[in-house]
């Protein structure tokens, strides 16, 4: 990524509006409602893994009507060129035990899928009651892992996107839509 320089040279990178803010809000309306349904009065943990999906947590959790709790990470992985050494260091854990939760992970995207597999083997290791995976954005063209997420709100093709905590060296987690980002 080049610098940004200017105003001029931050907005001139947004190249193309793909999802809309009122498209975000109508799919995350359903999606609660699914999650409601799904769950059925049960008690809920969301996990996210930051920092892309905090906007997407934000909203989805206010769709959502069964009894819910938020919980937060911060996780790196490591790998030898795409190969990895299946070493996930998590570099802020979850404040609870999750045995006696149904987890639902909130993703903002899914791209080659390594991120979301190694989250995924760690906290089912865990043992949670159940282990649900709903993302914003599902990129399938791109995956590299056999990995396939429970809800995905939006399927695209292999643009890089910005927005809705989306960024690009930390830019454009701000914009209330998702867009294409281009040079
Ligand atoms: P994965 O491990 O390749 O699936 O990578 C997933 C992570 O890469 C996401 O959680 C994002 O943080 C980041 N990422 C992948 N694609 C994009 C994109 O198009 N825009 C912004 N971030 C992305
Ligand atoms: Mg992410």
């Amino acid at each position: 990524m080049k610098p940004i320089q200017s105003m001029e040279d931050l907005n001139s990178r947004i190249k193309k509006i793909l999802i809309t803010k009122e498209e975000i809000d109508a799919a995350i309306q359903k999606a609660g409602k699914e999650i409601d349904k799904i769950y059925d009065g049960r008690p809920i943990l969301l996990v996210s893994v930051l920092k892309g999906a905090f906007v997407f947590m934000a909203d989805l959790c206010r769709a959502i009507s069964v009894p819910c709790e938020i919980g937060f990470m911060c996780a790196k992985s490591y790998y030898e060129g795409t190969v990895s050494s299946g070493v996930v260091q998590i570099t802020m854990d979850l404040d609870r035990d999750v045995s006696n939760y149904h987890l639902v992970i909130v993703e903002d995207i899914i791209d080659t899928g390594r991120t979301l597999r190694d989250i995924s083997n760690l906290l089912k290791s865990r043992k949670p009651l159940s282990f649900h995976v709903v993302t914003l954005l599902d990129k399938p063209s791109r995956r590299i892992v056999d990995l396939t997420p429970d809800y995905s709100l939006f399927t695209i093709p292999d643009h890089f996107v910005i927005g809705y905590g989306l960024d690009c060296g930390e830019y454009y987690r701000n914009l209330p839509y998702i867009a294409e980002y281009g040079e």
